[in-house]
């Protein structure tokens, strides 16, 4: 601290005589007398003897203890600038503006500045970019003084340390700034502390000068400077809607035209953030960002439980919950195109032990990514610190000055009542921005693939469609095979890349097929897989540089398929060309996007040797933008998201669909575990779920647990036994019946289904009124009442069972109107018991 000591009498005390090591500048350090670059203040081709030169955007505290009169100087942009330059000179008192000079250009002369600062505490002095960006912005506080009151304590310089929080209903994520400048983040579950915050504690480290820990960002600066130093330098919050709220934390480096931009969108009534950041620089050539977060989050240690989700083809979502311990636990993905094969980029942190439904508070994060990613929870002792983003493993990233970097969106969603209410919350943002038409109940599809796989034609395909009007479907998908005429796709060794549709099985194309199912009143849809290619495909030939390889390697297939390289521009255009034809099919309304291959050999012949590490990137973006137009040009056309089941699901691609595959495996005893965990992230409207003949389940028990999901079937109507067609007809007929409430309502699980013998959930309506509840006997146990959760306490429900069992005893409280009260507490027995058996309860006016 400086000394301060007292004023005989009123006088000046001169701006250059503070300690200048205080005041922030966008380019080197304050100068004393001097302008920012060294040679004498000068403005407009006058010099002055006396003040202080800078650079915006630049900021100096300081406390006047109330005890000064006015202050004054002569503003400008100093000469050494060469006429370039432009900024603004603002005055602040105790956080009122009180004087602002307006855009201020190079070569201009000096504008006075008198201000009557009586009973001001802290005078704030800023010099902002005059919001076109900073370069040459040489700025002059010259002659400046404070004119202080006779006895008062000379003013003193103060530190740029401000507070500042985001706030949601529930949650709230705290900053500070510190003495050094630089921003920390107030330990997330710990209690409130006064002491001065630890490098450790910083909200976005970087690597290189100082902070020893898992950094959030890396980067090699142009001159190969391997260090970043980031400063505070100001916030700013924007309104989106009454319940939205954008908070922009620029940082900047102390020593580079460097800057860091932390993005914060809080939804306030669901607790839910999304947080991104923008990475900029003018540095004299391209900097290399080696790591670059897009969430950085410090938690407290104590108790802290991570559970997340691992699998592989078949075998998609399978939790586990761990305690966190010192170290760094990693969950990441390095093969890029259909990342999660292996993990979903969502996991779930609980700050009271392992979580519950029902208490403790939790915080899900979900990454919005499609590539490779990393999750690193950096346990420290002191605190856990959540680094989520692109995987930085083999990815450094080249940054051309003025260009911006920005980072995937991070999603986390906060509760203190437990997973369900987490899930309501995440459920809610994601009908209303994370899916497509998230209000539009799903309509029932029939799909093919289960049924014919790749031996089908015209007429075989077109004799599913009457039986499926007849059972109530109302969309029908024609899946893989159907097109190459050279390489027919007759398996999955052809074909892929050969978009024609193949002349035997379809003569005349697509287009007939889609009038015969809209002839019945059915939609149509098509399955398609732009992105790839067998080697035994036309494009292949015509184009073997087009797919992604190594150099001077064999080429490694997978399900015999490579990848086509988006990252260069005639792929862009083809794959393109592919979805834009398909998709223009007069009768074709919905389409099934798969993809069902990863990287294993990471090599583009269009990025050139610098840049090979960008494919991971680089390709993510480029097919967003496929994405993204076929969703502008087809904005009535409904999207599957498919990746060999779920080897794509994250809510980076799914803002482009209605919904996702989440697995190959249908198996009705896998898929209500599987659902369960999905759903913890995502609404069971945008979970696909269809009734196969797969593991030969009873149909009633497949069909009850597909329609607690986005409700289809993948069977062979035409052989299909007409006992389990009357079962299809009746769960399709229910589920039309409840699909609002599945669909539209709030989730609640009440039965973990995990090594159970059971498992049950239940939706309620927006408004209460209604809800369904569905029990899924996994095994031969007990009769139980399931004790259904969110229903209006004193409204009464009429209990009915749907789609009931043939030879299954009914409910006993069947037709009975009981009071939400008494459900929830006392509960309904339900008409299942043994294993393989499910009831689907609605409970409505
Ligand atoms: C992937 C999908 C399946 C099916 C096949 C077709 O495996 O997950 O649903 O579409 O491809 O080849």
């Amino acid at each position: 601290m400086m000394c301060a000591a007292s004023l005989a009498s009123a006088e000046t005390v001169w701006l250059s005589s503070l300690d200048l090591k205080r005041m922030t500048s966008g380019w080197s350090v304050p100068k004393v007398d001097l302008g920012v670059a060294g040679k004498p203040l000068s403005i407009g081709g006058k010099q002055f003897a006396r003040g202080v030169g800078t650079h915006a955007t630049s900021k100096l505290r300081v406390d006047l203890g109330r005890k000064a009169n006015r202050f004054f100087a002569q503003v400008g942009v100093d000469d050494s600038a060469g006429g370039q330059g432009s900024v603004e000179f603002i005055v602040a008192g105790d956080g009122k503006i009180l004087w602002q000079s307006g855009l201020v250009t190079g070569g201009k002369p000096a504008v006075p500045v008198d201000v009557n600062v009586a009973g001001v505490g802290v005078l704030d002095l800023r010099v902002t970019d005059g919001g076109d960006g900073s370069g040459s912005e040489h700025a002059d506080w010259a002659e400046a003084g404070i004119e202080m009151q006779a006895g008062a304590q000379a003013p003193t310089a103060l530190l740029p340390f401000e507070t500042f929080s985001l706030r949601t209903k529930s949650f709230a994520l705290e900053f500070r700034v510190g003495d050094d400048g630089r921003l920390y983040q107030n330990v997330l579950g710990a209690p409130d502390v006064n002491e001065p915050p630890q490098r450790l504690d910083e909200a976005y480290p970087q690597w290189g000068d100082g902070y020893i820990w898992e950094p959030a960002l890396q980067v090699s600066h142009a001159d190969g400077n391997t260090s970043t130093a980031l400063l505070y330098d100001g916030a700013t919050r924007t309104n989106e809607a009454p319940d939205r709220e954008l908070l922009r934390i620029k940082l900047r480096d102390s020593a580079y035209p460097f800057e860091v931009t932390l993005c914060l969108r809080a939804h306030r009534g669901r607790d839910l953030l999304e947080q991104w950041i923008e990475i900029r620089h003018h540095e004299s050539g391209a900097v290399k960002l080696e790591h670059m977060a897009s969430s950085a989050l410090l938690l407290s240690p104590t108790n802290l439980h991570l559970a997340h989700f691992f699998g592989d083809w078949a075998k998609e979502m399978q939790p586990t919950t761990e305690l966190l311990t010192p170290g760094t636990k990693v969950l990441d993905s390095k093969i890029g195109v259909r990342a999660h094969q292996f993990r979903n980029p969502s996991f779930i942190l609980s700050l009271d032990g392992t979580p519950s439904e029902t208490s403790g508070r939790v915080l899900a994060g979900s990454l919005a990514w499609s590539g490779s990613f990393q999750c690193a929870f950096d346990h420290n002792g002191r605190g856990v610190r959540a680094l989520c983003g692109v995987n930085p493993f083999a990815s450094g990233y080249t940054l051309a000055a003025g260009e911006t970097f920005t980072t995937p969106t991070m999603i986390w969603v906060w509760s203190d009542q437990g997973l369900g209410d987490m899930s309501r919350k995440f459920h809610a943002w994601a009908r209303d921005f994370g899916l497509r038409d998230g209000h539009v109940p799903r309509a029932v599809l029939l799909n093919n693939w289960y049924a014919t796989g790749f031996d089908f034609d015209f007429n075989r395909i077109v004799g599913l469609f009457d039986p499926a009007k007849e059972i109530g479907t109302e969309l029908v998908l024609l899946d893989d095979g159907w097109f190459g005429n050279k390489y027919p796709r007759v398996n999955d060794r052809a074909g892929l890349g050969d978009w024609q549709p193949n002349r035997r099985r379809l003569p005349d194309g697509l287009a007939p097929l889609a009038a015969e199912a809209v002839k019945r009143s059915l939609r149509f849809g098509i399955w398609i897989e732009p992105e790839m290619a067998n080697p035994k495909s036309e494009l292949f030939e015509q184009h073997p540089d087009w797919v992604i390889a190594q150099a001077k390697r064999e080429l490694e297939l997978q399900r015999n398929q490579l990848v086509l390289d988006l990252t260069r521009p005639e792929v862009q255009q083809f794959e393109w060309h592919i979805i834009r034809d398909i998709l223009s099919v007069t009768g074709i309304s919905y389409a099934k996007w798969d993809c069902n291959r990863y990287l294993t050999q990471p090599g583009s012949s269009w990025l050139g040797p610098h840049r090979q590490s960008h494919l991971w990137i680089d390709y993510v973006h480029a097919l967003y933008g496929l994405m993204d137009k076929a969703t502008k040009t087809f904005p009535k056309t409904e999207l599957m998201l498919c990746a060999g089941g779920g080897g794509r699901v994250d809510y980076g691609a799914l803002r482009y669909f209605h919904e996702f595959w989440p697995s190959d495996n249908t198996d009705p005893l896998v898929r209500v575990p599987m659902q369960w965990d999905y759903s913890y992230f995502f609404p069971l409207m945008s979970i696909v779920s269809h009734a196969t003949h797969s593991d030969n389940r009873p149909m009633h028990f497949g069909c009850s647990v597909a329609m607690s999901a986005n409700f289809g079937m993948d069977l062979d109507l035409v052989k299909l036994p007409p006992e389990d067609k009357a079962i299809c007809a009746g769960a399709i007929s229910a589920y039309k019946r409840i699909r609002d409430v599945t669909q539209l309502g709030d989730l609640y699980r009440l039965e973990r289904p995990h090594a159970a013998t059971r498992g049950a959930l239940n939706f309620v309506s927006s408004d209460r009124a209604r809800a369904v509840v569905f029990v899924f006997q996994l095994k031969d146990g007990p009769v139980l009442p399931v004790r259904p959760q969110g229903l209006d306490a004193s409204r009464r429900y009429v209990v009915r069972e749907l789609n009931p069992e043939l030879g299954r005893p009914g409910l006993a409280t069947e037709g009975k109107s009981i009071a939400g009260e008494d459900l929830m507490r006392d509960g309904i027995v339900p008409s299942c018991s043994k294993a393989l058996e499910a009831c689907v309860i609605e409970l409505a006016p």
